[in-house]
């Protein structure tokens, strides 16, 4: 019997193999532009913000700066991104961390803080075609006018003086705006908003309203909304559009998109990016996010198109998924043009996709095939797989549309092969045979050919090293408005003051009241620094300056950040509020003390604070006196030191972050 199967078996398996190999089935594709044009290409980009996630980047030396910024946007090089999407900073918690306002109160004006005015001159700089998109996910509390929704004229002012500054300061122009990522719109503030851009005499356009496909079943219903937004933009489509969208004739894009890590989140990339516009039409896919460097143990760690979130070593790292962008950005541009669908777009017969596009004067042409398998399945949001199961061979036949066109430049990708330095290779020029070329398709692989060649630019990252420890930072080195090295506020903003007194410059909590949030905020600011897996015992200390009345901390084994209410940890703080109370909590919270009591503490004076872990005990000192003690330990409280207050004006100096005495 056992035998008899076993034959079987061996007999089945050979069979299927050569029905396969003679079956390797052929098909024929026409590219042509004979016939018109499809829609207008508006690029593939990258999301900084939404939120934290260009954090770290900040603090990178220049050089290591630069070769990240290289590989991202400098044309022919690496991504060759054409879109910079970026937070407008709203003081709340966004993802990964809290973005600083241009306006954190009403009469507060200042465009130097955070860091994403620099991104967008630094991208602007190597591309200077680069599409800039600016959107909020969040907003300061006052622009609510005493309410939790931002549908008042302080939020236009509010996002009018942001654009208006872009301009002003860095001769930045705003190509789109956004409403309120992910959140509700409104049809007087769309309606306002549009009218008080035309005011200004500028250019920007705006999105609606990056959130679901919902937009277009309420534009269709009202044509004098509909007339307010350019474009319309819907997240974690799945290449996928609802049926109302078509009526309303615009633009539209995957304006978020991907959320998958650097490297293994390519295959789901590469599928996208081309049945983006296959099934659904998309003109734009927008990658949240830019860039993976924000501290590991926060959510979506490692998501990004490259990963750098040492910026005390310079460590970086570049993954397949920079690769497959490549594949589209090194040869296209904003403004080229799909071909229609049947005539360079469409499914492959044997699962997978391909694209054409071409430049305005028509004489470039680009064609980008995937056969992704199973695994790009993992596309977020996507509920139907068009993957590819079987090998194909596909023939393009270019017309005589294309009859200049005799030679070719092919790069590719097999996206099985896991190693990075095998992705985007160089694969020779084909010459066109009365203008048609064949590519053999086996599953998972990526291939670009086009008129224009491309560069596999590389640099050398240095190597990898923990976060350094003993850390001590007086902040006196730092540029005003700016966020000190390596901290990452997760509710609440801090920025670099200059107290023009023998204090020098400190860093300062500057939100003074909740804000309107994208998620839950913690019920206090903090902001944390190191590495989340510490366990040892440490010693954190630093000076603070509660301005009128509030409560300051200090903390370790902090594990948690982003959305949400606080991190566990063990937390020393102090209350001026209560005539001085101290407390020892397990949470940022600042909920169930463990301990606690009455310390002479008043606002407008400075005090030490410091907390020591330790394997079994943990102690809170002021000034170096020790106040109180309890049984939280290093052990069983893992993760960052933090420094945290109220919602108030509380100041720090001469941070000290170390093992025990
Ligand atoms: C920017 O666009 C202009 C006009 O389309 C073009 O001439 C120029 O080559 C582009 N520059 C880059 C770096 O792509
Ligand atoms: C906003 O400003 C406009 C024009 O100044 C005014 O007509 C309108 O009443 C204001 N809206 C609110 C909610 O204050
Ligand atoms: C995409 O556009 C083509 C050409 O206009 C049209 O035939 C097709 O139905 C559109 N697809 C979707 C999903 O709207
Ligand atoms: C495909 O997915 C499987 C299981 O999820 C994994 O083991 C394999 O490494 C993946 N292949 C590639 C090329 O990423
Ligand atoms: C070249 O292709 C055209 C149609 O695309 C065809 O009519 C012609 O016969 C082909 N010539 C040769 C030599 O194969
Ligand atoms: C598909 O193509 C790949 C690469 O050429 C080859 O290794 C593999 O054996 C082929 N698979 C089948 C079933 O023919
Ligand atoms: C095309 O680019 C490849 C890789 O960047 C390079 O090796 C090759 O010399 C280039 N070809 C031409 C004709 O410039
Ligand atoms: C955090 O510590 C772990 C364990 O020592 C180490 O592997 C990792 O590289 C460190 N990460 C950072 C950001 O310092
Ligand atoms: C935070 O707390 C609020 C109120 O207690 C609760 O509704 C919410 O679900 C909590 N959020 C998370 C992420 O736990
Ligand atoms: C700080 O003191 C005030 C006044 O007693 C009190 O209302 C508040 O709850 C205290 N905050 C904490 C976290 O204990
Ligand atoms: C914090 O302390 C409270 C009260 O003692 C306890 O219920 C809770 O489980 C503790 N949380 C953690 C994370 O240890
Ligand atoms: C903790 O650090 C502070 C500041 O450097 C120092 O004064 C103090 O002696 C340290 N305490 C212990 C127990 O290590």
């Amino acid at each position: 019997m056992t035998i008899m199967i076993l034959v079987k078996t061996v007999f089945v398996v050979s069979v299927l193999t050569i029905v396969f190999s003679i079956s390797d089935a052929s098909f024929t594709y026409t590219v042509s532009k004979a016939t018109g044009l499809g829609r207008r290409f508006d690029g593939i980009g990258g999301l900084s913000g939404g939120g934290c996630v260009t954090r770290l980047l900040a603090d990178y030396k220049s050089k290591w700066y630069n070769q990240i910024m290289d590989y991202l946007f400098l044309p022919g090089f690496g991504a060759s991104l054409h879109i910079l999407k970026v937070e407008i900073g709203g003081d709340v918690q966004s993802t990964d961390g809290t973005e600083p306002s241009h306006m954190h109160t009403a009469d507060d004006e200042n465009y130097q803080r955070g860091y994403e005015w620099n991104t967008m001159v630094e991208a602007k700089r190597r591309n200077p075609n680069i599409t800039l998109y600016g959107l909020s996910w969040g907003f300061p509390g006052w622009v609510g006018e005493g309410k939790k929704l931002p549908w008042t004229n302080s939020t236009l002012r509010y996002t009018m003086n942001w654009l208006l500054g872009a301009k002003k300061y860095y001769n930045l122009d705003i190509d789109y705006i956004g409403i309120w990522n992910e959140c509700a719109w409104d049809k007087g503030y769309t309606l306002a908003l549009k009218a008080a851009i035309t005011a200004a005499g500028l250019k920007t356009k705006v999105v609606g309203h990056d959130s679901k496909w919902d937009v277009c079943t309420t534009l269709v219903k009202d044509p004098e909304w509909a007339a307010a937004v350019d474009v319309i933009g819907a997240h974690y489509v799945g290449s996928a559009i609802a049926e109302e969208c078509a009526a309303l004739n615009k633009v539209q894009w995957s304006s978020e998109d991907m959320s998958l890590d650097y490297d293994t989140g390519s295959l789901c990339w590469a599928r996208s990016l081309n049945q983006n516009y296959v099934r659904a039409n998309l003109t734009a896919t927008i990658a949240w996010d830019l860039i993976a460097s924000f501290y590991d143990g926060l959510p979506y760690s490692g998501v990004g198109i490259l990963r750098a979130n040492e910026p005390w070593s310079g460590h970086y790292r570049i993954g397949r998924l920079l690769w497959v962008s490549a594949h589209w950005g090194q040869f296209t541009k904003v403004g080229w043009s799909f071909l229609k669908h049947g005539s360079g777009v469409g499914l492959l017969d044997n699962g997978g996709s391909y694209v054409s596009l071409t430049d305005p004067t028509g004489e470039q042409l680009t064609i980008i095939v995937e056969t992704m398998d199973r695994n790009s399945s993992q596309c977020a949001h996507s509920s139907t797989v068009y993957y590819s199961t079987t090998n194909q061979t596909a023939t393009f036949q270019l017309d005589t549309s294309f009859g200049h066109i005799t030679q070719l430049y092919v790069f590719f990708t097999d996206l099985n092969i896991l190693d990075v330095d095998q992705a985007f290779t160089y694969k020779g020029i084909i010459t066109l045979d009365n203008g048609t070329f064949t590519l053999q398709l086996s599953v998972g692989v990526l291939y670009t050919v086009s008129t224009i060649n491309g560069t596999k630019g590389a640099y050398d990252a240095p190597p990898s090293q923990p976060f350094p420890l003993p850390y001590a930072d007086n902040f006196d080195d730092h540029q005003v408005y700016s966020e000190a090295p390596y901290f990452s506020d997760q509710t609440g903003s801090w920025e670099i003051i200059d107290t023009a007194s023998t204090r020098g410059k400190t860093m300062r909590q500057m939100v003074p009241e909740r804000p309107i949030s994208w998620c839950d905020d913690a019920d206090y600011p903090y902001s944390i620094i190191g590495n989340y897996t510490w366990k040892q015992p440490l010693n954190i200390s630093v000076d603070v300056l509660i301005e009128k009345n509030g409560i300051a901390f200090v903390a370790l084994g902090v594990s948690e950040g982003g959305c949400g209410n606080g991190s566990s940890g063990i937390v020393f703080s102090v209350n001026t509020t209560n005539n001085g109370s101290w407390q020892i909590t397990n949470s940022t919270q600042l909920t169930n003390p463990v301990t606690s009591g009455i310390v002479s503490i008043v606002a407008g004076t400075w005090y030490k604070l410091t907390l020591v872990v330790l394997q079994d005990y943990s102690v809170g000192y002021v000034n170096g006196n020790p106040v109180g003690r309890c049984e939280l330990t290093a052990s069983s409280y893992s993760g960052w030191g933090a420094i945290g207050s109220s919602w108030d004006y509380v100041q720090f100096d001469n941070f000290c972050l170390q093992s025990p005495i």
